[in-house]
């Protein structure tokens, strides 16, 4: 046998547990090369924000460090994101479209959505964010820019660039504190141009930031969107929690995966002894996922800095990256990615 047929099935004994395959039948490992006793190769996972990657490194360099043909690896953590089959034409190079939803307003949607294409954007991943809130807009704010985006190449509009994300919001091309006062033809005419009209070009998630509530409004958008899957935010109040939950439901009415729950708000931690208070009880958020049988995404704790970096212009994960709503974030973000690679490996997209 040789060297390489030995260190493919000593890599055979790593295991997605989210994929439920080895990381050589899932067809991550490429490029494998042998020089003397040196190996290496390269782990291409489904997503860069995998929250699995330091731990497929550790074990894959294990693995094939404990063969006694090797001495030496090399291992490079790579990803290249799968692309949902779900499409709408005009958006062939974007390849996932994640929704940022909830059934009450002022739960944290934009906040979410921002830190969320932000965590993403760190990892590695290119994205775009799209401000579908088009009553009340607020990317604009969150990412301090404004101005009216010119048009490419084919009379296409240009989004606009802050944060290393490419934004697109109604907040741009608006006098500040103008009043949004729209119809509902006329919401889903904008929002197909949003999605139709805007070069986007080469995106790993476009991320779209969803107006509260689950009435017709809401319902055009969903539809209107090629979404690969919804993640629903709520608190841990038991109003906002029914409100989820509603969410979920259109979701699943108009056959939108739920990527899953994410508790916004979750606890107060003390800036000055860490201490956490559970403001608004806790529990609610993880408790109602596992009712519906929906993935819990995470807990983002209930921190002055979150709201100060919003009004910023730069969302926490920028601004304050030490925080523990930023940690937080980071973490969601990538069990959002996680999901999002299962239900497009499952084929749950079609
Ligand atoms: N974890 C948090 N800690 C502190 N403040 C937060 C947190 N999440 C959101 N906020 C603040 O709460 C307010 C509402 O948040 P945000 O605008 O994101 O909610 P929303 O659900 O998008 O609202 P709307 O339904 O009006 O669109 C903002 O001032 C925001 O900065
Ligand atoms: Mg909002």
């Amino acid at each position: 046998m040789s060297v390489e047929t030995d260190i493919i099935d000593a890599l055979r004994t790593i295991i997605d547990p989210d994929l439920g395959k080895d990381i050589v039948s899932a067809g991550f490992i490429h490029d494998l090369k042998v020089e003397g006793k040196k190996a290496s190769f390269r782990i291409v996972l489904t997503t860069p924000a995998c929250p699995l990657k330091a731990e497929f490194e550790k074990k894959a360099r294990k693995a094939v460090l404990d063969l006694p043909e090797v001495d030496e690896v090399d291992v490079t953590m790579d990803a290249k994101v799968q692309s949902a089959k779900r499409k709408i034409e005009s958006l062939p190079d974007v390849k996932n479209v994640i929704a940022v939803a909830s059934g009450k307003g002022g739960v944290g949607k934009s906040t979410v959505a921002a830190n969320l294409a932000l965590a993403l954007k760190n990892k590695g991943a290119t994205v775009g964010l799209l401000d579908a809130d088009v009553y009340g807009p607020s990317m604009q704010i969150m990412f301090n820019v404004s101005g009216m985006p010119a048009k490419g190449a084919n009379d296409k509009i240009l989004p606009l660039r802050a944060l290393g994300i490419d934004l697109i919001s109604l907040g741009f091309m608006l006098p500040p504190n103008a009043p949004v006062i729209w119809r509902g033809p006329m919401v889903h005419g904008l929002l197909k141009q949003f999605l139709n009209d805007v070069e986007w070009g080469e995106l790993d998630y476009l991320i779209l930031d969803l107006p509260p509530g689950t009435g017709d409004a809401q319902l055009t958008l969903v539809q209107e969107a090629p979404i690969t899957g919804a993640v629903i935010v709520t608190t841990p109040q038991d109003i906002a929690l029914r409100d989820a939950v509603r969410g979920l439901e259109m979701f699943r009415k108009v056959d939108v995966n739920v990527i899953g729950i994410v508790e916004n708000m979750s606890y107060f931690a003390c800036p000055h002894c860490g201490e956490k208070t559970a403001i608004f009880a806790t529990g609610g958020g993880s408790r109602t996922a596992k009712e519906l049988g929906v993935p819990f995404l995470g807990e983002i704790p209930l921190e002055e800095a979150v709201r100060q970096a919003g009004d910023s212009g730069q969302p926490v994960v920028e601004r304050d990256p030490e925080s523990a709503a930023a940690k937080a974030f980071e973490k969601f973000a990538e069990q959002t990615a996680a999901q999002v690679s299962i239900i497009v490996n499952s084929g749950k997209d079609d």
